[in-house]
């Protein structure tokens, strides 16, 4: 059986061997996958640990992501412009690392048949979680990416690094009055019980919210653009799943289904 892990602190929340273990099971793969929790200075040896157990990868979560880069050999496009790794392999004695979580984003809008394509999109935050998925999003070759954020020099910076004539940063009460088709809230505010404070005059019939966190209700920022009649809100529960499904392939090369783990992982956290 081949072993895989994931590393946070904390991790006690994380669903992730639920995941991986129902991804192996539907492809019949002999994986063991379970969570641990490193010392806040212990990741690097929990990984030598693991790779001497012969584990075969790895995920990792807050806040390990940027010292799992450090220890990588090789980064693919997506981790380097993320600044950030959250799925390691161990293949011949060597550390490769990726970042599927912009791809579990993507995957889960399309998956909700949110057109990207063309698109007018607003993302509110500009911390670590919005630098892992931009790379993907331009990918789907948006007409344009508004980043707003509270501090707005960080969602400046974020375009520059990313030097896209279709990204523009600013505050959120400096959002253009354009009709977005796609709000996304990569704020950590909704774990607080709070929301960005953005215009109501943001949401209208046309325009899904997404939010990054899931959670048993309704997020704030998604409570608030249903009471405001946006087209649809979506949390991020289909990203966390969407992004296991990228990292079990990349270990595995079996892309698994996303659909069926997702809604048995519905109904397990309503029941909790
Ligand atoms: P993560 O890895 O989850 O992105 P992070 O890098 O600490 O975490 O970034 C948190 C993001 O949430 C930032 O964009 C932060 O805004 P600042 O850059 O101004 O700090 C944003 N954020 C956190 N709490 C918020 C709140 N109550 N209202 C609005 N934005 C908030």
């Amino acid at each position: 059986m081949e072993k895989y892990l994931v590393f946070g602190n904390p991790i006690k929340q994380s669903r992730s061997p639920y995941i991986h273990t129902a991804f192996a099971k539907q492809t019949q793969q002999a994986i063991s996958y379970q969570a641990q929790q490193p010392e806040l200075d212990g990741f690097k040896a929990a990984v030598k640990t693991l790779i001497a157990e012969q584990g075969k990868g790895a995920n990792v979560t807050a806040p390990f992501k940027e010292q799992a880069m450090q220890l990588c050999d090789e980064l693919s496009e997506r981790a380097k412009h993320a600044a950030a790794v959250n799925t390691l392999s161990f293949i011949d004695g060597k550390i490769y690392g990726d970042n599927t979580d912009g791809l579990g984003l993507v995957q889960d809008l399309l998956r909700h048949n949110v057109v990207l394509k063309n698109a007018n999109i607003l993302i509110l935050g500009a911390g670590g979680a919005v630098k892992g998925v931009i790379l993907p999003l331009l990918e789907q070759q948006p007409a344009t990416l508004v980043i707003a954020n509270r501090t707005v020099s960080k969602a400046q910076a974020l375009c520059e690094q990313f030097g896209s004539d279709k990204m523009t940063g600013c505050g959120f009460d400096d959002i253009k009055n354009t009709t977005f088709d796609l709000i996304i809230n990569a704020t950590s505010a909704s774990l607080t019980g709070e929301q960005p404070p953005i215009s109501e005059q943001l949401i209208t019939e046309k325009t899904i919210c997404y939010d990054m966190v899931y959670r048993k209700e309704l997020t704030p920022f998604l409570h608030w653009a249903q009471e405001l009649k946006a087209k649809a809100v979506i949390d991020g529960l289909g990203m966390l799943v969407g992004q296991a499904a990228e990292s079990f392939n990349i270990w595995r090369g079996v892309m698994p289904e996303v659909e069926q783990v997702l809604n048995d992982l519905r109904v397990e956290i309503n029941n909790s």
